[in-house]
């Protein structure tokens, strides 16, 4: 399988380009592409390493992720996220290209109090997932081929994620205030990066959801990070309401598993993905 991906920087990105490159199980022939390489906002140039590349599979896992930048930065959020990703779904298109796009648990405002299947309707809340949302309905009319994969709560090596923070606080804090009313899946990048070559493997299409299983709030996340890492700092649960963000988050964005079950992928529980996460070194020699 020939696969081009972009965002190979990133916290994804790295994971995949491990899979991909023969350190992971997989070994396939990989075009790793930074921001550098091409940015998703040059069409040219998005379409030149694509016919360049030849891919089987295009995995666009770049994105501009700042959730609070993109509400002051509308502008830059829709041009990356929702532009760029268009430019990509095009140039797949004219390279008879299959294009994986990741998406979000953020293109949801929360409300349902129950698992989202992939047929629920979008509801964003936030810019960042409106332009998400956008970008996937723009990309199913270009590409109907195209295959969504909607992740939430990223953690893993190479990069900031909320494992790391919490870490890094408690190194130095008795307490840490977490918010305990909004709840997700948090997903391991190893995990999710391994679920995504096994669906590109079997030819998927349309939307899946793709998470650990399990979920839990922010503040019972923090408290197993550090129950698991054997630290003595109290995490104290707070609303979101005593914390103020620009971006406003969706309450519950729970995924349901059952797209993904139907390609008889299982995602590990996020209790187990973290454990391995704490126990591992970071991913070494990525070189991009
Ligand atoms: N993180 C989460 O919790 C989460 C949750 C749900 C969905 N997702 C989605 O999953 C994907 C991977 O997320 P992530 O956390 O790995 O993101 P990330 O660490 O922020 O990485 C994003 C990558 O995109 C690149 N990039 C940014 N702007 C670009 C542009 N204009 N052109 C080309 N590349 C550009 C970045 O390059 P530089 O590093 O050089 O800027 C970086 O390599 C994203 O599509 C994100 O929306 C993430």
């Amino acid at each position: 399988m020939r696969v081009t991906l972009f965002g190979a920087s990133g916290l994804l990105g790295q994971e995949l380009v491990h899979e991909l490159s023969g350190n992971g199980k997989s070994g396939e022939q990989l075009t790793a592409l930074s921001v550098e390489d091409a940015d998703l906002r040059d069409h040219g140039r998005v379409r030149d390493v694509i016919r360049d590349s030849r891919p089987d599979w295009i995995l666009l896992s770049a994105a501009y992720t700042d959730v609070d930048g993109c509400e002051s930065n509308r502008d830059l959020a829709f041009a990356v996220n929702c532009e760029g990703a268009v430019n990509v779904a095009e140039a797949a298109r004219e390279a008879g290209s299959r294009l994986m796009f990741l998406s979000t648990d953020y293109i949801f405002d929360g409300s349902k109090g129950s698992p989202y299947q992939t047929s629920d309707p979008r509801s964003p809340t936030s810019v960042y997932g409106e332009s998400k949302a956008r970008a996937e309905e723009r990309l199913l009319n270009i590409l109907p081929e195209v295959c969504i994969a909607r992740t939430s709560w990223l953690f893993g090596h190479g990069g900031k994620c909320f494992p790391a923070t919490i870490l890094k606080l408690a190194a130095t804090r008795p307490e840490i205030s977490v918010v305990n009313d909004q709840r997700g899946s948090p997903t391991f990048t190893c995990d999710l990066a391994s679920a995504l070559v096994e669906l590109c493997r079997a030819s998927a299409r349309g939307i899946v959801h793709v998470t650990n299983s399990g979920n839990c709030t922010w503040y019972e996340f923090a408290a197993e990070i550090v129950r698991e890492a054997g630290l003595p700092t109290a995490i104290k649960p707070v609303t979101t309401a005593e914390f103020p963000r620009p971006a406003r988050r969706p309450a519950y964005s729970v995924l349901s598993p059952d797209s993904l079950h139907a390609y008889h992928i299982h995602m590990p529980e996020w209790q187990d993905a973290l454990r391995r996460y704490l126990g591992s070194a970071p991913t070494a020699s990525v070189v991009l």
